[in-house]
């Protein structure tokens, strides 16, 4: 079974996002989807960045704990609030403090906000940050807007088909992105790329 790490960005007091992270986990759980863990940048609360992990000479557990969790996970959730049309630093700091770990690693995005937006303006500049790392960001959206509204504290999502229709679609492209990852014969690329 696949391994999805679900990145929760928020570490504001009272976040509403995280009950985003928590549906996506549950999801994919009661589906047998994959297997799913939480990675809470509120619990490992990372100082801000000064090095990268591999230039750290004596790093934190927790840094390289999450850097581990990163590079086993046969993907990634990023569950991101949208502050002032950009993303939180919280989310920044984790992503520049690692690099080869985010080497083609397929990578899903949904963006929250508790207006009508459903943080949709974050999700360029995010992706862009991700493809200068040279990770796969996955052509899909889970916009989530007055988040308040649409989830509860424990992640169960209000009576919405439509939005668990958009859900199911967004996690089966970040699926469809690992099992062709997973598929992939780099030998036979090499082959094809040397002639
Ligand atoms: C500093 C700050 C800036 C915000 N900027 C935006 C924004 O640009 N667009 C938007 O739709 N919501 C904005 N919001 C509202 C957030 O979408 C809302 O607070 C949401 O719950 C944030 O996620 P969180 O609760 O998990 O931190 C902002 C909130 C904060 C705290």
């Amino acid at each position: 079974m696949y391994k999805i790490s679900i990145i929760s960005s928020s570490v504001r007091r009272g976040r509403k996002s995280h009950s985003v992270a928590r549906y996506f986990k549950k999801y994919l759980e009661e589906h047998k989807l994959a297997t799913a863990e939480i990675l809470d940048l509120d619990k490992y609360r990372f100082p801000l960045f000064d090095e990268r992990l591999k230039n750290l000479k004596s790093p934190s557990p927790g840094l390289l704990d999450f850097a581990e969790k990163i590079r086993s996970a046969d993907g990634i959730i990023i569950v991101t609030p949208e502050y002032n049309g950009g993303y939180p630093a919280s989310i920044k700091n984790a992503i520049d403090v690692l690099y080869d770990e985010w080497h083609r690693k397929p990578v899903a995005i949904s963006t929250v906000s508790d207006g009508n937006f459903g943080g949709s303006q974050v999700i360029i500049s995010l992706q862009f940050i991700l493809w200068k790392m040279r990770a796969w960001t996955v052509p899909a959206m889970f916009p989530v807007p007055n988040v308040q509204d649409a989830f509860d504290e424990e992640g169960n999502m209000s009576d919405n088909p439509a939005m668990a229709k958009r859900a199911a679609n967004f996690i089966n492209e970040l699926l469809w992105c690992i099992e062709a990852k997973s598929r992939m014969d780099i030998d036979d690329i090499k082959g094809k790329t040397s002639k």
